[in-house]
């Protein structure tokens, strides 16, 4: 069984992510696919943010979303993308995909949130050929204890409503031990904001499959 389901979070996301698209998160996800070409895996599409933004060069993009209602809307925002996107069930730890058959996987604000980041990372190192890149765009674990004491707080309730989101995972160290090699990464705070948010810093990067 594929589908993830979390209904509220699924109603609630996609209005939450265009407060933030327009305070930076779009250009972000800009960023995220500047320069992606080929057969392209989304990891946890959500409700297809990323979609207008995939290049011309991108020849297939295969969206897997486990949660039915934001995979419907990605569905949607498939038909209308600039480049051709299938949407289909799955799940980050097991993914019904060949090996080695895909030259760029991305992965935007979803390894907070899968059950199994090792695993996850693991099939997608499986699913990309030698030398393919993946692209991510997360937030992760703070540097100063206090920030790191916050997220564990949060830790607390957070995933509850959020379909799972743990704000103090290193992803970023995960992704460099998980048979990666990074090539390029930027950290920092997101949304500008004066209180203390515990979905930040965020990085921005390109990881290249050894
Ligand atoms: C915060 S949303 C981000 C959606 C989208 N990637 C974006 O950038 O807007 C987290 C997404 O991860 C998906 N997700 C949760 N667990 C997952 C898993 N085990 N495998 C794949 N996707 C998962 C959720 O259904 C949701 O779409």
């Amino acid at each position: 069984m594929t589908d993830l389901r979390h209904p509220i979070f699924a109603r609630l996301y996609p209005r939450l992510d265009a407060a933030t698209a327009k305070a930076g998160g779009d250009a972000h996800r800009a960023e995220l696919l500047d320069g992606a070409s080929g057969r392209v895996l989304e990891l946890g599409a959500g409700y297809g943010a990323n979609f207008p933004h995939y290049p011309a060069a991108v020849a297939e993009v295969v969206a897997v979303e486990p949660e039915p209602r934001l995979r419907a809307l990605a569905a949607r925002a498939a038909a209308g993308a600039p480049v051709p996107i299938s949407v289909r069930p799955g799940v980050a730890e097991d993914l019904d995909l060949d090996d080695a058959s895909f030259d760029v996987a991305v992965a935007s604000l979803v390894l907070c949130s899968v059950r199994d980041p090792a695993r996850a990372l693991a099939e997608l190192r499986r699913v990309l050929r030698p030398g393919g890149q993946l692209r991510y765009y997360e937030h992760v674990r703070g540097r100063t204890a206090g920030k790191v004491r916050l997220q564990r707080y949060a830790d607390l309730v957070w995933p509850l409503i959020s379909g799972g989101c743990r704000v103090s995972r290193p992803t970023d160290e995960w992704i460099a031990g998980s048979g990666f090699t990074v090539r390029g990464e930027r950290r920092f705070e997101f949304p500008p904001t004066r209180a203390p948010n515990p979905a930040s810093p965020h990085v921005l990067g390109i990881a290249v499959r050894d």
